[in-house]
C-alpha cells in the first residue's frame, strides 16, 4: 500500500527504481483477488470512455490492468508497464486467459523513463508504485507527459490504512493495530524510502501530482469493510496482514516483544487465541484515488 504495503516485499541487491525491494507475484494475486470488488467500483468511478488509450504504471500482477481492459471496450487499449520482469510475466499470464488478451500490449521498463511518446495516453493508472520511485516527482512528470492534453491520472496512494482487530484483544495491551501503524511507518522510511539517492518529498500526494503540472486534482476515497463470515481470501489476506510484522525480519523489529507474542497466538490456528475464531473482527480500510489532469 503501499496503501499500506499489503504485498510481501524483501529488500535485495540492486535493481530499477530505488533497487532494494521485490515484489512477490503471490501476494500481489493475493492482493488482487481481495481487492477485486473495490477495483471494479473503481474502475466504474473513472467513467473511461470505450475506446480509450490507457496505461497502467507499474501494473504488477494484473489484476486491475484485466479492469481497464474490460472498460477500454474493443476499440480501447491498455499498455501494461513494470519494471519487474517475473510480474510482467505473471500478469501477461492472467491476462492471456481472458478475452481482453488482444488489448493490452506489456512494457517492461521504469516510470522515470517512460518508453512511450508524448501525448500518447487518455488515461494513467497508477497503484502502490509512485511511491517505490527513487524520485516520485520525476515519475510523475514523466506520466503528465505521456498523457494527451486534457487526460487524467488517477492515481492510488495513500488512504486509511487497513484494520480489523478491535482495540482491546485481551492478550496485550490495548491499541495493538495503532502500534502497528507506527511500526509501518518507521519500516516505510527506512526500507522503502531510504533507497540509494531516494529524493525525500515530505509533503502529501494533492501536491506532488500539483508541483508535477496536473491541474483539477482532487481525490476520493473508495471504504472497503467486511464483518464475519470472511471468505478464505479474505482470511488469507488479513492474515498475511499481521504474520508479516512476524515472519518477516526487516518488520519484526520495530515492534516489541509482547506485541510479536501476540501476534503469534492470534495467526495460530490451533490455539485459543486464533484471530478468526473470534467475531468480532471488522476489516476496514480507505483506497484513496488522486485524480489530477493533463493541461489542454
Ligand atoms: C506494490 S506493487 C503494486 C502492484 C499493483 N499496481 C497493485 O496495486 O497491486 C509495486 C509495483 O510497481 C512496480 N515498480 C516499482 N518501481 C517501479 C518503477 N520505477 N517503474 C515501473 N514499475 C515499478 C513493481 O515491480 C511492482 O509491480
Amino acid at each position: 500500500m503501499t496503501t499500506g504495503g499489503h504485498h510481501q516485499q524483501q529488500r535485495h541487491g540492486h535493481g530499477h527504481g530505488q533497487g532494494h525491494v521485490a515484489y512477490d507475484p503471490s501476494s500481489l494475486h493475493l492482493s488482487d483477488a481481495f481487492y477485486g470488488g473495490v477495483y471494479q467500483e473503481i474502475v466504474d468511478w473513472l467513467a473511461i470512455p470505450s475506446g480509450a488509450q490507457a496505461l497502467e504504471a507499474g501494473s504488477g500482477a494484473g489484476g486491475f490492468t484485466a479492469l481497464l481492459a474490460g472498460a477500454v471496450g474493443s476499440s480501447g487499449s491498455v499498455a501494461a508497464l513494470d519494471m519487474t520482469p517475473d510480474l510482467l510475466q505473471t500478469a501477461r499470464e492472467r491476462l492471456e486467459q481472458s478475452e481482453f488478451k488482444d488489448r493490452v500490449s506489456f512494457h517492461e521498463g521504469d516510470i522515470q523513463h517512460l518508453p512511450f511518446e508524448d501525448d500518447r495516453f487518455d488515461l494513467v493508472w497508477s497503484s502502490r508504485t509512485i511511491h517505490h520511485l527513487a524520485d516520485q516527482l520525476v515519475g510523475a512528470r514523466e506520466v503528465l507527459r505521456v498523457i494527451k492534453p486534457g487526460g487524467r491520472f488517477a492515481l492510488r496512494e495513500g488512504g486509511l490504512r487497513p484494520r480489523f482487530l478491535p482495540s482491546d484483544i485481551g492478550i496485550v495491551e490495548p491499541g495493538l493495530e495503532d502500534r502497528l501503524e507506527v511500526a509501518f511507518d518507521q519500516w516505510f522510511q527506512k526500507f522503502v524510502r531510504e533507497g540509494d539517492g531516494a529524493v525525500r518529498y515530505p509533503y502529501g500526494w494533492p501536491r506532488l501530482l500539483t508541483d508535477a503540472g496536473f491541474t483539477n486534482v482532487s481525490a476520493k476515497t473508495f471504504m472497503l469493510e467486511s464483518l464475519p463470515p470472511f471468505s478464505d481470501t479474505q482470511a488469507e489476506f488479513m492474515l498475511s496482514m499481521i504474520k508479516r510484522w512476524v515472519d518477516n525480519e526487516e518488520r519484526s523489529a520495530f515492534i516489541n516483544g509482547d506485541d510479536s507474542a501476540a501476534i503469534k497466538r492470534l495467526i495460530d490456528p490451533h490455539g485459543p487465541d486464533y484471530a478468526f475464531n473470534r467475531s468480532d473482527l471488522h476489516y476496514m480500510e480507505g483506497l484513496t484515488v488522486y485524480t489530477g489532469q493533463a493541461p489542454s
